[in-house]
């Protein structure tokens, strides 16, 4: 096996990263009907020109009425399509790789902003609007309460996954990341907290997971063979009787067989009084679990905040792929930093690369 680090490139499939570095999908909840303007293309270009190897989109939604609060990115008509492909072609322009994070916020949409509270908008006259999900059970206090999906409703969430996926492909994004994390509608299936149908899609384990591996399988289907398929879970919801890590090695053993290159390992959201004992890199050995014992490629995610840190998960096996979030809110150029501390001359973009040297000498 040769040896890899931080730096090194990486190929999945027909496409090659430069690094291990990811700019971890975080919605900015600044969009209007859906639309990126601007502040997106900044936001993430600034990224892909600061050194990261891949730039994930945030939580796009599939559906209108899947978005977590009416600000969030979404990708339900073509006319989405134009802005999302401007910042595709910016990004693979500096030599990172595109990506979108392609999501449906479940019993957690209609919420009102994070900066004005967060708070669970359960009226129309509030802003709020109808939500869906497994089960008719509540995130929370002060949130709505879900209508359970029909069959028909289920089949939808499938199909509105497809459209996005083509959308997606068509605006020029090489990967594509399915949310099924942070207690959103495809982790709200798999957790017996907040599922408790009794049908197809409910009770064993092989129930709960039905609904993502259909999706998941979808998309891949949809994918060309050379572009990788991503999957975000919660590897456990921190919570008595909840999803865990246990069913997420089962799970990314079926996500493997369906086709999904990398299971990017998050955890937490699901319900709101879950016990997290947060810390550095808290999450990594979930990802070192799912990579050892289900024989996936990982990402690994949370507090992961320094270069030598980040070097470490990659060289002792933990995950295949690092994602940054608010560091790099902090630092745009955290990867070009990355690169100086461990030892590289970073990849400057090339209008930068020349002067910078020159004024070093
Ligand atoms: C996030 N996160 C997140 N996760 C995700 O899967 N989709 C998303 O759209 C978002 N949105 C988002 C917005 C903001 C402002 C933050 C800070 C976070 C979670 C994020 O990707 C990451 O998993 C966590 O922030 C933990 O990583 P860090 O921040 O400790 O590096």
């Amino acid at each position: 096996m040769p040896e890899v680090d931080l730096l090194s490139p990486l190929t999945i499939r027909g496409v090659r990263f430069r690094n291990r570095i990811v700019m971890s999908p975080m919605c900015q909840y600044v969009a209007k009907e859906g639309l990126a303007d601007d502040w997106h293309l900044v936001h993430l270009g600034s990224r892909a020109a600061g050194g990261v190897a891949l730039v994930v989109v945030e939580a796009t939604a599939v559906t209108r009425d899947g978005r977590i609060t009416n600000s969030d990115l979404g990708i339900w008509t073509d006319d989405h399509v134009g802005p999302l492909a401007r910042i595709a072609r910016f990004v693979e322009s500096q030599g990172a790789v595109a990506g979108i994070q392609l999501a449906h916020a479940g019993r957690k949409a209609s919420c009102d902003l994070p900066w004005k509270g967060g708070a669970g908008l359960t009226t129309p006259a509030a802003g709020g609007w109808p939500v869906v999900g497994p089960s008719a059970i509540a995130f929370d206090d002060g949130h709505p309460v879900p209508a359970a999906l029909d069959a028909a409703g289920i089949d939808g969430v499938v199909a509105a996954f497809e459209v996005a996926t083509r959308r997606a492909l068509a605006a020029g994004f090489r990967v594509i990341e399915v949310h099924a994390a942070h207690g959103y509608l495809l982790h709200e299936f798999l957790s017996p907290l907040s599922n408790t149908r009794t049908d197809d899609y409910g009770g064993s384990l092989e129930n709960r997971m039905r609904l993502l591996l259909r999706v998941a399988g979808s998309v891949r289907g949809l994918v060309p063979a050379k572009l990788p398929v991503f999957v975000r879970i919660s590897a456990t919801d921190w919570a008595d009787g909840g999803w865990d890590a246990d069913q997420s090695v089962v799970l990314a053993r079926r996500l493997k067989e369906v086709g999904i290159d990398l299971v990017d390992v998050s955890s937490g959201g699901l319900v709101p009084k879950a016990r997290i004992p947060v810390g550095r890199g808290y999450q990594v050995p979930f990802a070192r679990r799912l990579r050892d014992e289900a024989g996936v490629m990982t990402g690994a995610v949370g507090l992961i905040t320094d270069a030598r840190q980040a070097d470490g998960i990659v060289t002792g096996g933990d995950a295949d792929l690092v994602f940054v979030a608010r560091e790099l809110l902090r630092e745009p150029y955290w990867a070009l930093k990355a690169q100086q501390e461990l030892g590289e001359e970073p990849t400057w973009p090339i209008s930068y690369g020349y002067a910078v040297k020159r004024r070093a000498k």
